[in-house]
């Protein structure tokens, strides 16, 4: 029985963007209220409000792995806003599905570049549609549809 599809078995075997950008423009850090896992992602941007690279670190299981993974190559190239607007249902679209129980792992990916704009924006005293009332200690909200698929 295949719990994960191939996509999501290919990011993890095989992750993108793996690590750290030294001399990021933001960084994110996120920790998981369900399970503790705790992911970072650290992003590069443009003149033009472009994420030109991100990385990420993951201290947290394979799901959060490949959802790091598929979430920092779909940022990658699109402007800061477009970014803003990836859920963690979108990047479960992307990895073709998780198991109910690991939707959770994906609202990391979500969070932590959430994080990392926030920080960019900070440091560059810029806003963002998105970005309203976000704080980057807050616990997770319920706010993702698709885990309620969990209970
Ligand atoms: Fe913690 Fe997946 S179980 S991130």
């Amino acid at each position: 029985m295949a719990l994960y599809n191939d996509t999501v078995m290919e990011h993890f075997m095989n992750p993108h963007n793996v690590g750290e950008i030294e001399d990021a423009d933001g960084k994110g850090t996120y920790g998981s209220p369900v399970c503790g896992d705790m992911m970072q992602i650290t992003i590069k941007v443009d003149e033009n409000d472009t994420i030109t690279d991100a990385k990420f670190k993951t201290f947290g299981c394979g799901s959060a792995i490949a959802s790091s993974s598929m979430a920092t190559d779909m940022i990658i190239g699109m402007s800061v806003e477009d970014a803003l607007a990836v859920s963690n249902k979108k990047i479960v679209e992307e990895l073709g599905g998780l198991p109910a129980v690991k939707v959770h792992c994906s609202v990391l990916a979500e969070h932590a570049i959430k994080s990392a704009i926030y920080d960019y924006a900070v440091k560059h005293g810029k806003t963002y549609q998105g970005l309203e009332g976000f704080d980057p200690d807050a616990e997770e909200d319920d706010h993702h549809d698709l885990e309620d698929a969990e209970e």
